[in-house]
């Protein structure tokens, strides 16, 4: 559950370290997962704080991993990016974003545009391609809002990812000559891949994609009151779906192999949010 007390010291603290080191907040933030890293350095003017800097963001538990947050701006656009993320497969704790996406909030932030890589249940969408979120099946049904107080907590989810952006993500990509699919996410908690026959029921459901992540902080920011948008980049067909099988090393580096393309199409993407009202 969400310590409310040392979130009340936190996130007033991370406000004030962000607002004196980069000035008002942007309105665009960005979460960079696998695959999505090369965007940071399409970063402007860019500045950096490591997250033990900010006390309200996930502390790293592994050295040498990158944990900062990237300002600075894309094209017009100013952006503030975050590399790394707490996945709940790390601690079983659903609630690791919470202080992040409420310093966000807090500071004025308007747009969460989260990234993440995962596994396709679209033979038309093969490993190195993109999709946009449009939706999200919460497969493990956990939610980080459990123990919140207050009728805030009963969150409608019903267009989480804003369909405005989408389309407006959907003009942008078929503008550029890009294949952009557009689907139903779906969270598997990890940190073990899904068996085939999870990922059969996935599909049945709905499902056009599969990953460890997103689900929790976009329930965390629609609570907050940001919008959402999402993209997903392919790693691998999920579990059952291809003869390879499925390893870590596998998805990084087909990550690596399109991150470049993903990369760039996110940096298009917050550029062009300069002339959408957010
Ligand atoms: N399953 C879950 N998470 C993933 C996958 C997958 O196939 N690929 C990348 N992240």
């Amino acid at each position: 559950m969400i310590d409310h007390q040392k979130l009340g010291v936190a996130i007033p603290a991370s406000v004030e370290k962000l607002q004196s080191l980069f000035g008002d907040a942007p309105e665009v933030a960005v979460v960079l997962g696998s695959g999505w890293a090369g965007a940071a350095s399409l970063v402007q003017d860019a500045k950096s704080l490591a997250y033990t800097e900010l006390p309200a963001f996930p502390q790293p538990k592994v050295e040498g991993h990158v944990n900062e947050v990237v300002v600075g701006r894309l094209g017009e656009q100013r952006v503030i990016m975050l590399r790394g993320r707490a996945h709940t497969y790390e601690s079983g704790e659903c609630t690791g974003m919470a202080g992040a996406i409420r310093t966000l909030k807090a500071w004025g932030v308007k747009l969460l545009l989260q990234t993440n890589a995962s596994g396709s249940l679209r033979s038309h969408m093969p490993p190195g391609s993109l999709m946009l979120i449009a939706d999200h099946i919460n497969a493990p049904q956990r939610s980080p809002l459990v123990g919140e107080p207050g009728s805030g907590r009963f969150v409608d989810m019903v267009g989480a990812y804003d369909p405005e952006l989408r389309r407006h993500a959907l003009q942008l990509a078929k503008n550029e000559g890009l294949m952009l699919g557009e689907g139903t996410y779906c969270w598997a908690l990890g940190p073990q891949f899904e068996t085939a026959a999870e990922i059969r029921m996935f599909a049945a459901w709905g499902a056009d994609a599969v990953g460890m992540s997103t689900v929790p902080e976009t329930i965390l920011a629609r609570h907050a009151g940001l919008k959402v948008m999402g993209l997903a980049l392919m790693t691998n067909m999920a579990a059952g779906l291809s003869a390879e099988a499925l390893t870590h090393d596998l998805t990084l580096k087909q990550a690596q192999a399109s991150g470049e393309r993903a990369a760039s199409f996110l940096a298009q993407l917050v550029a062009s949010l300069k002339d959408v009202a957010l």
